[in-house]
């Protein structure tokens, strides 16, 4: 997630952060010093979790690049290692971040290869929940994939649409792909409907309710659809988009002239709302919207 709209630091990033220094690319060495055995047994604790709920679940690019790389399960990855092996698979290297960054500095590392990743490690008592991205969420959730090299190329062809769609002002729209794509996005597969999405990846119970509830509308990937379509931040998605393949992901996303037709013809149109179906969509599962209260259709 990165959505810097009237960004101030929660207190858990401000207080992990403390004293730590940051390069001018908002960057920092990994600080592996501060890591405490709470960290590591915490990080074995949902990894166990998640290796749990993902079998048949997750996509097998995932699971593949989990494999490939040195994510252990029982403690929080050493950064300088994973770089080794990510960078012989696809180029990309993690760099650590206190947590959320401005977007243009978000955007330009991710269109030289570069994927910020929060150190910190959330505690004990927020083990369901955090609102912020930590390591757990920005590693395991995204890095396994930046080892599939189609997906490596996605995210890098979204940073240059990123630097693009700021000085179209069109950041608010390109941000709703990267939130129903690389944050909750399912593909499907010949086995059936897989998560890809990180946001879903590092959650134990959105991992179920993404691929098992009546409630989400599931609808086939439509690049202008999801470019004018809200998100929620506060509760699971209303709408997940499934995609047929990563190649398919790419090739919409690195067609820049496309995108500013999209931006141009959408940006004074009302913004479909997170749990609405429009007539052109191709439905795959139309929720029942149990558990959705009038709120939620914003
Ligand atoms: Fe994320």
């Amino acid at each position: 997630m990165n959505d810097m709209t009237e960004f101030q630091a929660p207190d858990i990033t401000v207080r992990k952060n403390q004293g730590l220094v940051l390069a001018a690319d908002f960057t920092l060495p990994q600080p592996l010093d501060r890591y405490t055995d709470e960290d590591h047994q915490v990080w074995s604790q949902l990894y166990a979790r998640q290796m749990e709920v993902l079998q048949g679940r997750a996509c097998n690019e995932f699971m593949e690049g989990l494999t490939r790389l040195p994510i252990e399960p029982h403690r929080v990855p050493v950064f300088d290692e994973l770089n080794q092996a990510l960078g012989a698979a696809t180029g990309w290297q993690i760099v650590a971040v206190h947590g959320l960054i401005p977007d243009d500095v978000f955007f330009e590392h991710l269109a030289n290869r570069r994927f910020p990743v929060t150190w910190w490690l959330r505690e004990a008592n927020q083990i369901d929940y955090l609102q912020e991205p930590d390591v757990f969420h920005d590693l395991f959730g995204h890095v396994p994939l930046l080892a599939n090299p189609i997906f490596a190329d996605y995210i890098q062809a979204y940073g240059v649409a990123g630097l693009a769609a700021k000085s179209q002002n069109a950041l608010h729209m390109l941000a709703r792909l990267y939130w129903y794509t690389v944050e909750f996005g399912l593909i499907a597969t010949p086995d059936g409907t897989r998560i890809y999405g990180a946001g879903i990846m590092s959650s134990r119970t959105e991992s179920i309710y993404s691929l098992e509830s009546d409630s989400p509308n599931r609808i086939a990937f439509d690049m202008q659809r999801i470019l004018q379509t809200r998100y929620r931040i506060d509760t699971f998605q209303k709408t997940y988009f499934v995609i047929d393949s990563f190649e398919t992901l790419f090739a919409a996303t690195q067609d820049l002239e496309r995108l500013s037709q999209y931006y141009n013809a959408i940006r004074d149109l009302t913004p479909i709302g997170a749990g609405d179906i429009v007539s052109t969509d191709t439905v795959i599962h139309a929720g029942n919207r149990e558990g959705w209260s009038a709120s939620d259709d914003v």
